[in-house]
């Protein structure tokens, strides 16, 4: 399953892109919120940072059809080809996704609930469907089982759509919805660090450099192989 950064955190996206297999980054209103400043400057940066080739998702902000048109072909002209225009679900969503995927532009739809909405999505042409897994667990409901759900009705109507899971709490809906079935999901830079961590590594490659140091002190296997070769 193909990993997106899910903040618009400058620090953040460089430290990622630089260790971390990314793919791309995801931003929403809320998340451009929270860096405040100038939102266009900020997102021009974010797409120096990650380059022209992996993707950037920005969400719409109008409401109307013909303004948001305008508004997603403004953000691929200044942002480049890989912006994916994220639409929320809904009527005027789905006429959005209709004309823009029929244009070549690449949309996600986004704020999906249920395996109808990635239907009807999938079915205007979207590219990618968002669905928030922690939303529906917070609310007694099963996130998991909605990308589950979701995957086998892209399976069964042999859609393009991709599910690009979204809104994770932990690491673990991560991995459930990698074995469910989702070809990918963005993530906040806290699960992301979850995602990697684990306390047993921790202290075996602390065992490691012990045991190294016990035999041969603070020499190096290229060290060992630069003396050979000398
Ligand atoms: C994707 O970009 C979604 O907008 C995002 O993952 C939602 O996450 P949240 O539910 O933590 O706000």
């Amino acid at each position: 399953m193909k990993i997106l950064l899910d903040t618009a955190n400058l620090e953040d996206i460089k430290y990622f892109n630089t260790y971390y297999p990314i793919e791309g980054v995801t931003t929403n209103p809320t998340i451009l919120s929270a860096e405040g400043g100038d939102v266009i400057a900020l997102l021009m940066q974010i797409r120096e940072i990650i380059g022209k080739d992996k993707e950037l998702h920005v969400q719409v902000t109008e409401e109307d059809f013909d303004r948001i048109m305008l508004e997603a072909k403004a953000l691929v002209s200044l942002l480049g080809n890989n912006t994916v225009i994220k639409v929320p679900v809904g009527d005027v969503g789905l006429k959005v996704t209709k004309a823009l995927s029929s244009e070549g532009y690449k949309v996600t739809v986004t704020a999906i609930l249920t395996g109808a909405q990635a239907m009807l999505a999938s079915n205007a042409g979207a590219t990618y469907v968002a669905p928030y897994v922690s939303r529906l667990e917070n609310i007694c409901d099963d996130g998991v089982r909605c990308v589950k759900d979701i995957a086998k009705i892209f399976e069964v109507s042999k859609s393009n759509t991709k599910i690009l899971a979204a809104s994770f709490k932990t690491a673990r809906e991560v991995l459930d919805v990698a074995i469910e079935g989702a070809q990918c999901a963005t993530v906040s830079s806290s699960v992301m660090h979850r995602l990697l961590a684990h306390t047993t590594t921790d202290t075996s490659i602390e065992g490691f450099k012990k045991d190294w140091l016990g035999a041969f002190g603070n020499t190096t296997l290229l060290e060992l192989i630069n003396l050979r070769n000398k």
